[in-house]
């Protein structure tokens, strides 16, 4: 069989490929073939949407054109033979004319880092394309499957709200109560709340869009024929008709069938499987056909998700209500099931055959008893999914000949109920931890049980039913009794050992509970029948609430800021919401970020070799295998490096590991050869032998062998004896806060050029580092710093994950180009990146505090402990400011606390947003929480009568001046209408058992400069053309943090020009030498200060030709300034004055200033499952005088969702070994679109100028971030409130919430009669799933 052509358009123009590899992915072949980098790739897993891009085509069945989104990085080029893609390019250019889309995501601030954005913008472009005027719902819905890691989500809502039917702005004609014109009254000045003109927006004009290639559509009546496409390893056979099919796989019963690629392509990229013959069934009628039965609707088994969900739609709008109870519990696992992109390719017969323990739709479909049609040559058969039809992990009856051919979904009969249920850690686009399927069928008239099904995902290796349990229930009422039959029997049935994959035992066996006692009480709901009937159960009305489902509520947000003096001038752009620059090109693909950049002709891929185990002697290294791979060139190792193999910050790292390895994932050597497909491959054929040590993976484990790098730190204040004398109350606890990965979207990327002379090299990086990377790479080589060029453009994202660890990936491959001569790229996977980059450091504290009866601290004694990793990095500044912030915002008159960095088997931590801050404040408001439960008083009036007052010390004995915290605690009480709130809070928990509400106010106040004090500073360099054109550069990185926006700002102030004038192209160490990072929110204070200093003395030189020519222009006393030969060119440079502490003598100051925020959540906790609901966040930040309000909000939104995720929702697993379980967005959850509060409303504070700061702004990259601990606080609160109606309960009792509070952790935390059937215990020796590190 020879090689067909591939045949599809991108973006309207015809593409044939005579060479399809089956291998390669869209992504792959429009970055690299087509040269299109506006798709990017975040994650390769179908996780985070940056692929995203649509496919149309002719859909047979439904006889027209379909438009979908797809993720790129799962589709593989041979699914597409007569497709048209459009990617973002596609849709319009900063060169021509952006698309609305990309107009209004730029115009409203949806794009920080923008690396998300293309994504974000083809979601929403296939949705417009389908549904020109969507509802709000249909918005959020389409961006199920896309994430984004800066902005928080709500610009991006609010910008596309203006497409929405029902989303358009009221103009505050109507009795909206959260109308952004109402927030303007009361308020002596001008307070804006818009950062953006929806009147200023392009329409949307669906006419004007690209049409379907007229090419393809008259293909559309053409035959289809069997296509063959083979690649270096795969062959992909395309079948056009079911017998062709079922002959292909009687002669190739090892062929692997492929639909959607959402398993198989996953599998062929993180789990390396090779399936070298591939049949694509998806072009065959039978397989996609949709037939209405009597007994039910029969789905072919290539059917997309998307269209069972779309059928099942109509079908539950058209049927009587009793006839759909299948169908509809099929429609509420498909919604919180992946996201468009995922379920418009992946197929409901994928789903079946894939069989894993946890699919949703797995467990609804043995409840309800679906038949199964299979076939193979010669034979048919149907099957009922029930407990037979998986017989072990990830099998099914099928014979290795059979196909799936169709799904049988039945109607429900009179009497028969039937629910599904799942709880995930995060509602959009998560697989579940348990997912049910429920079904009652009733004798006729009555309310005896006739059948009973219970199935569940997530409790063995494979969908189970609940068999002894429901077949005892036959023939019984469905009351109270049967209720606590069936609990009893299932926990007794559903064992799960305590160290079952998955882990979460206690959690997973109480929602098998939980789920029973919410479906008892729907099928009761259901009933209605009320009192009369003895046989059936009451329903307590302050249970009905458990079973509602999930209801999104519309998003109500608000921001606002003070607008500038009327006097201001038109052009000076300070203080105003000036897009972010880059935005538009960000929109439109057009921003380059480091992959971005042309391959050059001769380049090589690398890829890193790092340890899988986490302490051990490295035996031998054999690279026979990898050297057969085509395309090898060589392979790496410490033997290579020129200069010094020692490296990192305090010189504890090398390059690459020599004799012994510290832990999973650290780098032993890497490959480098002609393709990152080759790479991948040679690193597989690299093996390693170990022996291996005892290793040291948790605090604890630390803790107990004396395991620490350095000695303790410390800060004591006042006399602790005393202190804890005098105090009414003691109390003491221990709080564990878990650690954070950055995932950043743009993972860690560098691209090094060899110049061939003197040693120079270039390096492209995604870097906040440039001056440790430069001299990282110099020193490795053995050069002087000054061959080597660091250059970065701009970062898709950073966080503090690209301070120092960018370094561990630049600095190998700046080798690998050192020793083939060639450039050498090499982005990591981002499973790759998870593992070997580190994050955040986990904390463990143990406090003790002393406290009066009125709630007044009198001591304080908090031992900190962090987990560093197997370096030291930068842990002891991170742990040195986790006890600046011991005290939060609370003054407190003896004070201890201590600090230890447990050096562990575990990758290096490392700096993440907030810098230890976040933690040390979290440990303060645990125990303040804790104080006022004790003391039976309100949290806010304790949190109050703490709180310090201007002029106050602190416990490191700096002044606080400007204290601008009480204004804003007062501002946040009365914008959240806290005390109205509570009551309504509390009503609502009398009214309600199983859910609860919860409601904190919390503080911050967040000390401004990097604690090593000589990294406070800065310089610029300002270049004026003869043009009048500036060019603008100075020492920090851009990554989304809008600085580069804020420094054309400052500067355009500061030579009164437009901001057009000005132009910043990146930053490099050759521009600006010896640079900070990026990094501790400083780099708008000191470089702001450096590009003023470099503009004032520009203007200096020009005062003479101004004074000569009052009324001429700029370029006009440019061009005369440089006819009198006079520098145009000018550096800036500014350091921070009056810093330095010492913890010896705990004096001197270690901070500028501080930065103060204050924030108030409301959510709502389901008791049963541990799922919550944001419901409401108002915060109040004093960002001094704004450099550029819509950056700034930008920040404070995007620091608090990202604290959401630490505090709520992120969770990195460890096994006992060291090994990280969570390796992409498929394990480790960030914040999604719906995970945002409802209503979420923003104030800056208005006239509180900062005098220490460029133009009386204040820094606010990291500030925000703690105040979600707002809600970490709200969920505590509605914890309590739900252990408060227990009888034995008395509500000064105490309990343990570590971070994050997960469903699992809430789930736990309200015990009840559930919780208490399902204690499992640890068993001595049992080595459980995860650790807590
Ligand atoms: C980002 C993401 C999110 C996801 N979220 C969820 C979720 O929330 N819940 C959930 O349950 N799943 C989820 N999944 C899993 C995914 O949706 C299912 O695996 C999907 O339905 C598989 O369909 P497919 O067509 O893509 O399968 P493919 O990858 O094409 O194939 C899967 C398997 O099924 C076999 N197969 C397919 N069709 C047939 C047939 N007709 N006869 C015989 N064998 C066949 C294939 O040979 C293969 O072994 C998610 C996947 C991703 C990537
Ligand atoms: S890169 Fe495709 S979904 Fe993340
Ligand atoms: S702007 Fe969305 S990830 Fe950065």
């Amino acid at each position: 069989m020879t090689a067909d052509e591939l045949v599809f358009f991108v973006n309207g123009k015809k593409v044939v490929e005579k060479n399809a590899d089956p291998e390669t992915t869209l992504l792959a072949y429009l970055r690299r073939k087509l040269g299109l980098s506006g798709t990017k790739l975040g994650c390769g897993e179908g996780g985070c949407g940056a692929c995203t891009v649509m496919l149309s085509k002719y859909d047979h069945l439904q006889k027209k054109i379909v438009h979908f989104s797809v993720n790129a990085c799962l589709a593989p080029i041979c699914s597409l033979h007569h497709v048209a893609v459009t990617t973002v390019e596609g849709i319009g250019s900063t060169k021509t004319r952006l698309h609305p889309v990309q107009e209004r995501i730029a115009k409203s601030h949806g794009s920080q880092c923008g690396f998300c954005t293309p994504g974000i913008v083809m979601s929403m472009y296939t949705l417009l394309r389908n549904q020109p005027e969507p509802t709000m719902e249909e918005i959020e819905d389409a961006f199920q499957g896309n994430l984004c890691r800066c902005t928080g989500y709500r610009p991006i809502l609010q910008g596309f709200r203006t497409f929405a039917r029902d989303g358009g702005c009221c103009g505050g004609n109507e009795t909206n109560p959260n109308c952004c014109m109402n927030q303007k009254t009361n308020m002596a000045v001008t307070l804006s709340p818009s950062l953006f003109k929806p009147e200023d927006f392009m329409p949307l004009d669906p006419s004007q869009e690209p049409i379907f290639p007229p090419e393809l559509l008259r293909l559309k009546d053409a035959p289809q024929k069997q296509l063959c496409f083979e690649g270096e390893r795969v062959k992909w056979i395309q079948a056009s008709t079911l017998k062709e099919l079922l002959d292909l796989k009687a002669q190739h019963p090892d062929a692997k069938l492929v639909v959607g690629n959402t398993e198989i392509g996953i599998e062929m990229k993180f789990k390396n499987k090779l399936f070298p013959l591939i049949i694509c069934p998806a072009w065959i009628p039978e397989l996609n056909s949709v037939e209405h039965g009597p007994e039910g609707i029969s789905f072919g088994a290539a059917c997309p998700l998307s269209s069972v969900e779309k059928t099942l739609v109509d079908a539950v709008a058209n049927l009587p209500v009793y006839k759909t109870e299948v169908f509809r519990a099929v429609l509420e696992q498909l919604r919180w099931f992946a996201g468009k992109q995922v379920k418009s390719v992946a197929s409901i017969g994928g789903n079946i055959i894939n069989a894993s323990p946890i699919s949703d739709l797995n467990p609804v479909l043995m409840a309800s008893g679906a038949k199964l049609t299979l076939v193979s040559r010669g034979t048919k058969r149907t099957v009922r999914v029930d407990q037979t039809f998986f017989p072990a992990y990830r099998k099914t009856l099928l014979s290795q000949e059979e196909i799936l051919l169709s799904i049988e979904i039945p109607f429900s009969r009179e009497g028969e109920f039937l629910s599904a249920f799942k709880q995930a850690s995060r509602r959009e686009d998560d697989i579940a931890k348990v997912t049910s399927g429920m079904r009652v069928l009733f004798n006729p008239g009555t309310t005896e049980v006739k059948e009973l099904a219970i199935c569940y995902g997530g409790m063995a290796d494979r969908t189970i039913s609940a068999l002894k349990t429901s077949r005892k229930q036959l023939s019984k009422f469905w009351n109270e009794e049967l209720l606590q039959d069936v609990c009893a029997g299932l926990a007794e049935e559903l064992h799960l050992a305590p160290d079952a994959p998955g882990g979460m035992v206690e959690f997973r066996r109480t929602l098998t509970l939980s789920f029973f006692f919410k479906f008892y009480l729907t099928v009761l709901q259901k009933l209605g029948r009320g009192d009369s009937d003895d046989s059936l159960g009451k329903l307590d009305p302050t249970f009905a609430s458990a079973t509602l489902l999930f209801q999104k509520d519309p998003p109500a947000n608000t921001q606002l800021f003070q607008e500038v003096p009327k006097d201001q001038p038109a052009e000076d752009m300070v203080g105003r919401p000036l897009p972010h620059l880059a935005s538009s090109m960000q929109a439109s693909g057009e921003a380059v970020y480091c992959d971005d950049i042309p391959r050059y002709e001769n380049e090589l891929s690398l890829r890193l070799i790092t340890s899988t185990k986490a302490h051990a002697k490295i035996k031998s290294i054999d690279t026979s295998e990898a050297q057969k791979v085509p395309g090898f060139v060589c392979f790496l190792s410490a033997d290579d490096v020129p200069g010094s193999n020692v490296t990192g910050l305090l010189n504890d790292e090398t390059v690459f590991a020599t004799d012994k390895v510290t832990c999973i994932g650290h780098i032993i050597g890497a490959v480098v050869t002609d393709t990152p497909e080759h790479a991948q491959r040679a690193a597989q054929g690299v093996k390693i032998t170990y022996e291996e040590l005892p290793a040291i993976i948790t605090i604890e484990d630390a803790i107990k062998n004396n395991s620490f790098y350095g000695s303790e730190l410390k800060i004591e204040k006042g006399d602790l004896k005393k202190g804890f004398a005098e105090a009414d109350n003691v109390v003491s606890g221990e709080l564990y806060i878990g650690g954070q990965e950055h995932f950043y979207l743009e993972t860690q990327c560098t691209i090094a050029v060899p110049k061939g002379e003197e040693g120079e090299m270039e390096l492209f990086v995604s870097t906040q580092n440039t001056m440790k990377t430069q001299s990282f790479v110099a020193k490795m080589l053995g050069v002087p710093e000054n061959r080597i060029v660091v250059r970065v453009k701009r970062m898709g994202g950073g966080f503090g994950g690209k301070e120092t660890r960018s370094t561990v990936v630049s600095t190998a491959v700046a080798l690998a180009a050192h020793k083939t001569g060639c450039p050498v790229r090499c982005m990591l996977d981002r499973d790759e990146d998870m593992l070997i980059t580190g994050g955040r450091h986990p904390f463990l504290a143990r406090y003790k505090v002393g406290f009066m009866k009125t709630g007044k601290i009198v001591a304080l004694e908090v031992d900190h402990y962090s987990n560093a990793g197997n370096t030291m990095d930068l842990s002891q500044s991170i742990m040195e400011r986790a006890l600046f912030h011991m005290d939060n915002s609370y003054k407190i008159p003896n004070i201890r606390g201590t600090g230890r960095l447990c050096k562990t088997n575990l990758p290096s931590n490392t700096a993440f947003r907030g810098f230890g801050g976040p933690q040390g404040m979290l440990i303060a408001e645990y125990w303040m929480s804790e104080v006022a439960v004790t003391c039976g008083l309100p949290a806010e009036e304790v949190r109050r009568k703490n709180m310090y007052k201007e002029g106050d010390l602190t416990h490191f004995n700096q002044k606080l001046e400007g204290f601008t915290l009480p204004r804003c605690w007062d501002e946040c009480l009365e914008r959240s209408q806290y005390q109205k709130r509570r009551e309504e809070v509390e009503k609502f928990n009398k009214e309600n058992y199983w859910k609860k509400r919860g409601l904190c106010i919390i503080p911050t106040k967040f000390g401004i400069s990097f604690t090593l004090s000589f990294l406070n500073q800065a310089g610029a360099l300002v270049h004026v053309y003869t043009d009048g054109s500036v060019l603008l550069t100075h020492g920090g990185t851009e990554m989304g943090q809008g600085l580069h926006t804020k420094m054309v700002q400052v500067a355009s102030r500061a030579l009164k020009i437009p901001t057009s004038k000005i132009y910043i192209s990146e930053t490099s160490t050759n521009t600006v030498p010896n640079t900070s990072p990026t990094a501790a929110s400083a780099s708008a204070d000191l470089n702001g200060q450096a590009v003023y200093k470099a503009c004032q003395t520009i203007l200096e030189r020009l005062e003479p030709f101004k004074k000569q020519k009052p009324n001429g222009s700029w370029e006009d006393w440019v061009t005369d300034a440089y006819t009198n030969a006079v520098s145009l060119s000018a550096t800036g440079f500014y350091k921070t004055p009056d810093l330095g502490y010492s913890f010896e003598t705990n004096s001197g100051k270690p901070f500028h200033y501080f930065s103060y925020g204050v924030a108030c959540s409301e959510v709502e906790i389901d008791c049963l499952t541990g799922d919550h609901k944001n419901l409401h966040t108002d915060i109040v930040m004093d960002v001094g005088s704004s450099l550029n309000p819509a950056i700034d909000i930008g920040q404070v939104e995007g620091g608090f969702v990202q604290g959401l995720g630490l505090f709520t929702l992120e969770e990195l697993h460890y096994s006992p070994e060291g090994s990280l379980h969570t390796r992409g967005p498929s394990t480790y959850k960030i914040p999604s679109f719906g995970s945002i509060p409802v209503e979420f409303r923003v104030t800056l504070l208005r006239d509180a100028p900062n005098k220490k700061a460029i133009y009386a702004s204040k820094a606010v990259g990291e500030p925000p971030l703690f105040l979600a601990a707002s809600i970490f606080f709200a969920i505590k609160d509605a914890i309590h409130a739900a252990r408060a109606q227990r009888a034995d309960y008395t509500t000064k009792q105490l309990f343990q919430l570590d971070s994050p509070a997960t469903p699992e952790k809430i789930r736990n935390a309200c015990v009840d009669e559930f919780t208490s059937l399902c204690i499992t215990g640890v068993q001595e020796n049992c080595k459980p799933w995860s650790l807590r590190v």
